[in-house]
């Protein structure tokens, strides 16, 4: 029985990660009040004269990277690198410089970031 509960949760793990929006990740990503990642990332079929280079292209993560890393990108980027400069999407503490009105607020939602992994998952 509790065999089978364990067996259950491991497969609706992966399901989780992919219920994600992918437009409406995209959307995000390029949003100048959102995700703004274009601020760093070139992103495919976008502008090149508008795309950052502070960060690696996005073009092939989704072939790169798996879901759960993907996730992990967003909400830990400092667990790949301590020194870095990419903002902690998901997190409301721990920040620094943070502006009054958004203190206390995730750049993102849980949901949002579900959609930008989508997103991510399909640049292959
Ligand atoms: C202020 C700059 C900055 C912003 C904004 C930013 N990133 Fe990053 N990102 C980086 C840097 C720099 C790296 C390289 C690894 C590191 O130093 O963290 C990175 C790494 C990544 C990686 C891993 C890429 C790979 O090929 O291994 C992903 C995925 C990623 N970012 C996605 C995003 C997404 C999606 C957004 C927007 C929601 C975003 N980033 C916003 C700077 C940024």
């Amino acid at each position: 029985m509790h065999l089978a509960l364990l067996a259950l949760a491991a497969t609706a793990a992966p399901a989780a990660l992919a219920q994600g929006d992918a437009a409406r990740g995209e959307a995000i990503a390029l949003h100048r009040s959102q995700g703004l990642c274009v601020l760093c990332h070139a992103m495919p079929g976008q502008n090149p004269a508008l795309q950052g280079t502070i960060g690696p292209p996005l073009a092939g993560v989704g072939s790169r990277l798996d879901a759960a890393t993907l996730r992990q990108r967003l909400v830990a980027p400092e667990q790949f690198n301590p020194e870095t400069v990419m903002p902690a999407y998901g997190r409301s503490t721990g920040l620094q410089q943070v502006a009054a009105a958004q203190r206390g607020k995730p750049l993102l939602t849980d949901a949002q970031i579900d959609d930008v992994v989508a997103w991510l998952a399909t640049l292959r």
